[in-house]
């Protein structure tokens, strides 16, 4: 398989996953209650962990590149890949996106969503707000015959007709037995560009939206994706499938 092939999947492979799908889904609600403050990241990935083998399956990120933790925990102005710590301590007014994949049996569920530590401020929140609609109108534009450039466009469109940016540097991807691979899947570009959408390809959105300048940096952990300004950034990202009637989300309970 040329590495630039966007596979369709059988049914059977539908089926596992919309299991996997479904389990990451489960997981980020297990996870919820524990999301307060003075609460370590540390504490949400262990027990994002024990949960994860509790049901048969496995963390995808933990090992995966050298990523050293079973979940991404990114708080404020992280962007994304943010590696859980014990003496980093959630505090009130806090945004964090948790982002979980297991594999379960041979397929991945790649789900994430911010959430809301207390009362943050009016403009943390509507950034929440913001991201999670850019999600839902990215994920609006998938149909076979759609172009995938259409689900970046309605993204951009959207964020900054609010004035937040898109990161540039970190695509949806396909993911099936593989955790990331074609399509690539960008947060901003134009209607009616790139390739076109047919039944059975499986892949994700997950805009990731900042306050202020979309360019990111990388601290020296090798992993951890701030924003350049230090403003804030949030992320929802759903697992989706082209169907013949349009699309099917497999990252719900
Ligand atoms: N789940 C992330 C994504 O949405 C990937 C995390 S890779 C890791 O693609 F190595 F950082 F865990
Ligand atoms: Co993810
Ligand atoms: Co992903």
């Amino acid at each position: 398989m040329k590495r630039d092939m966007v596979e369709l999947l059988s049914g059977r492979e539908l089926d596992k996953m919309r299991q996997a799908g479904r389990l990451a889904a489960e997981l980020l609600l297990h996870l919820e209650p524990m999301i307060e403050p003075g609460v370590s990241t540390l504490e949400i990935n262990d027990e994002a962990e024990r949960w994860t083998k509790a049901r048969g399956a496995k963390s995808a990120p933990l090992g995966y590149k050298g990523f050293p933790k079973s979940i991404c925990t990114s708080i404020n102005e992280v962007v994304c890949h943010g590696i859980p710590n014990a003496k980093q301590i959630l505090k009130e007014g806090d945004i964090i996106n948790i982002d979980v994949t297991p594999l379960v049996d041979g397929y991945h569920g790649d789900t994430s969503k911010t959430f809301l530590v207390g009362t943050p401020s009016p403009k943390a929140k509507k950034l929440v707000e913001v991201t999670l609609e850019c999600l839902m109108r990215g994920i609006a534009e998938v149909k076979p015959g759609a172009r995938i450039g259409d689900i970046g466009a309605a993204i951009q469109e959207y964020a900054e007709s609010e004035g937040f940016s898109v990161v540039r540097n970190f695509a949806g991807h396909g993911v099936h037995r593989v955790f990331h691979t074609a399509p690539e899947v960008l947060h901003y570009g134009k209607r009616g560009t790139g390739m076109r959408l047919k039944p059975w390809m499986v892949f994700t959105i997950e805009p990731m939206i900042n306050e202020g300048t979309w360019e990111v940096e990388i601290l020296k952990d090798g992993w951890t994706a701030v924003t350049k300004d230090r403003k804030l950034s949030a992320q929802f990202e759903h697992t989706v499938a082209v169907t013949e009637a349009g699309v099917e989300i497999l990252t719900q309970p």
